[in-house]
């Protein structure tokens, strides 16, 4: 079985490119389903989801093209409304916005329930009140979706109990092209949704307010074809700046919209590091001891929930005891039962994490439990003496294009083995 193998105490310097946001092409692949025309689809991350979604889109009859390694020519022009119950669907959760794309474009659709449940329950009760407040009938047999609106889909009040990135956006697939008005209140505002929205706009949806908490959207008729490039992975980016923190690095991120890191950037420098932004770059900066700080993961413009396991990684090497709140996932804290491998001293209460720091840490065999757990333990071999050796790595392929690659060119001493 394929391990990345690290050992530790190297510091990270230089730059690294960010690559095209994951979770943003995981809406806009699916989303080119709407259109009834060309779609060209640049910056794409070089990443294993998108060859899924290229197996799902190919099996509902969508022309896929791979132009180059980071852009994909979609045309959805005869797609084939039929069920998409296919092993791939499995393997990615995002498989469900073809939900939304094929109840908004035929009315109709029977989709496979996502899988995944890595890290704590993850219903998708908010996106399926989504569709029925909309129109549609849903039924939910043997694993299956289904989903009809026998007099079309018509424009909806949608309150959202919890500003759910899936969620926002399925509804936002599905209600483009239902008659009247559709408004989604306490909507996320993730830079993924505002990005898909601007995607669907380019295809002639009529979209207003993605990135505050209500959304308002105006069914067309049609839609067409487009050239869209998605925005930098906010979360990629994260990853390698706190990678960059805890070997006492000098690294700049490049191809990132400083924005997006916000709540990152200035945890950073609460800890004791230099910070210093351009255009689309972010230069970090640890030549300091780092101070033990308190971290709370939440909705955007929170901390994103997808960069807590890789803080918590950063924090045993902080200087006192820092508290971890995961406030997004019921469970997501599995993975520090492989920090404790490298000899972490991390307590979890509940929702809390507790980290003593700086910790001794010492390399061992430890497995990614998900994609960000696996940053994580990234992370903490990257600072542990000794030779750490990372199995389940598939989960990390998921969303990090080149990540040995990108770690070697900073000075990391890591390799793919087996
Ligand atoms: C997206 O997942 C991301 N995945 C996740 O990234 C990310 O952690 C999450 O948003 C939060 O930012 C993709 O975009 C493919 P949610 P999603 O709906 O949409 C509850 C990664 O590592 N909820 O915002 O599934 C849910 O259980 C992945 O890149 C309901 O209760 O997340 C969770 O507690 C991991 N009912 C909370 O809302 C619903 O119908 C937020 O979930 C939907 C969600």
């Amino acid at each position: 079985m394929e391990k990345i193998v690290i050992n530790g105490g190297k510091r990270l310097a230089g730059k690294v490119f960010v690559g095209g946001a994951k979770n943003a092409a995981s809406a806009i692949v699916p989303a080119a389903i709407c259109a009834s025309g060309v779609c060209v689809i640049e910056n794409l991350p070089i990443v294993e989801d998108l060859g899924s979604f290229r197996d799902i889109l190919t099996k509902l009859n969508v022309k896929c093209e791979m132009l180059n390694d980071r852009a994909m020519r979609i045309d959805a022009s005869d797609v084939k409304n039929v069920p998409v119950v296919f092993d791939s669907v499995r393997k990615i959760r995002a498989s469900y916005y073809t939900m939304g794309a094929l109840l908004g474009r035929f009315g109709q659709a029977e989709v496979a329930m996502p899988g995944g449940c890595d890290f704590g329950e993850r219903p998708i009760d908010l996106h399926i009140k989504g569709f029925q407040a909309l129109g549609a009938k849903t039924e939910t047999s043997g694993g299956v979706l289904k989903m009809k609106a026998e007099d079309g889909l018509k424009g909806a009040s949608i309150y959202l109990d919890i500003p759910s990135v899936g969620a926002t956006i399925n509804i936002m697939l599905a209600a483009i092209r239902a008659e009247g008005q559709t408004t989604i209140e306490n909507a996320a505002k993730e830079p993924h949704v505002v990005d898909i929205a601007s995607f669907l706009n380019m295809l002639g949806a009529n979209i207003k307010g993605a990135g505050t908490d209500i959304i308002r959207i105006n069914g067309v008729d049609e839609l067409k074809g487009a050239e869209y490039t998605i925005i930098p992975d906010q979360i990629e980016a994260g990853t390698y700046m706190i990678a960059a923190a805890a070997t006492g690095g000098d690294v700049t991120v490049t191809n990132v919209i400083p924005k997006h890191m916000d709540s990152l950037s200035a945890k950073l420098n609460e800890m004791n590091c230099t910070i210093i932004e351009d255009d689309d770059s972010i230069r970090v900066i640890a030549d300091k001891p780092l101070n033990a700080v308190n971290v709370k993961a939440m909705f955007y413009p929170g901390l994103p929930t997808d960069l807590q396991p890789q803080m918590a990684a950063l924090l045993m090497t902080a200087h006192g005891t820092s508290i971890v709140t995961e406030s997004v996932f019921d469970d997501r804290f599995r993975y520090v039962s492989e920090l404790m491998r490298l000899n972490a001293k991390i307590t979890v209460q509940g929702k809390a994490a507790h980290i003593q720091g700086p910790a001794e840490l010492t390399g061992a065999e430890v497995t990614a439990t998900d994609l960000r757990a696996g940053a994580a333990l990234i992370i903490g071999g990257l600072c542990a003496k000794g030779k750490t050796a990372i199995s389940n790595i598939a989960y990390i392929d998921r969303g990090y294009e080149n990540v040995v690659g990108k770690l070697r060119e900073l000075g990391a001493d890591v390799e793919r083995t087996g």
